[in-house]
């Protein structure tokens, strides 16, 4: 696997029990501490579970506007606390807002046979 970033988390890394995380929802996870840390955060969205950088695409910052609140308050879109940009939960597409046309940056998460969200082997380009 190659690592893109440091602290980011090895494959096969147990992060939480989808059922522990509100439908729709999200849970931030933050590895390593300072500029190192590897900062991200998966959603449960119909049923499955996407997981993201947590950095938005406009200025970099992390998007939840309070600890592990990360959609609007329709819960039909994720939502940037900075400068409230929308994107779709299952895509990560910004569609509204100033980084319009971007995406978040997918972190790889798969389900394992006990409902965990385990980190994949798959690692996204960049
Ligand atoms: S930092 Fe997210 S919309 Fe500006």
């Amino acid at each position: 696997m190659a690592v893109l970033r440091p602290n980011q988390p090895a494959p096969g890394t147990r992060l939480i029990a989808l059922a522990e995380i509100p439908a729709p929802g999200a849970k931030a996870f933050t590895f390593g501490a300072g500029k190192e840390r590897f900062e991200c955060f998966v959603v449960h969205w119909l049923g499955g579970a996407i997981g993201y950088v947590n950095e938005c695409p406009h200025a970099r910052t992390t998007l939840d506007w309070s600890p592990d609140k990360f959609f609007n308050l329709r819960k039909d879109a994720l939502q940037c606390g900075t400068h409230g940009a929308l994107f779709v939960p299952e895509s990560g597409h910004c569609f509204l807002g100033p980084c319009k046309g971007k995406s978040l940056i997918r972190f790889p998460v798969r389900l394992d046979a006990d409902g965990w969200v385990v980190v994949a082997e798959d690692t996204p380009a960049t």
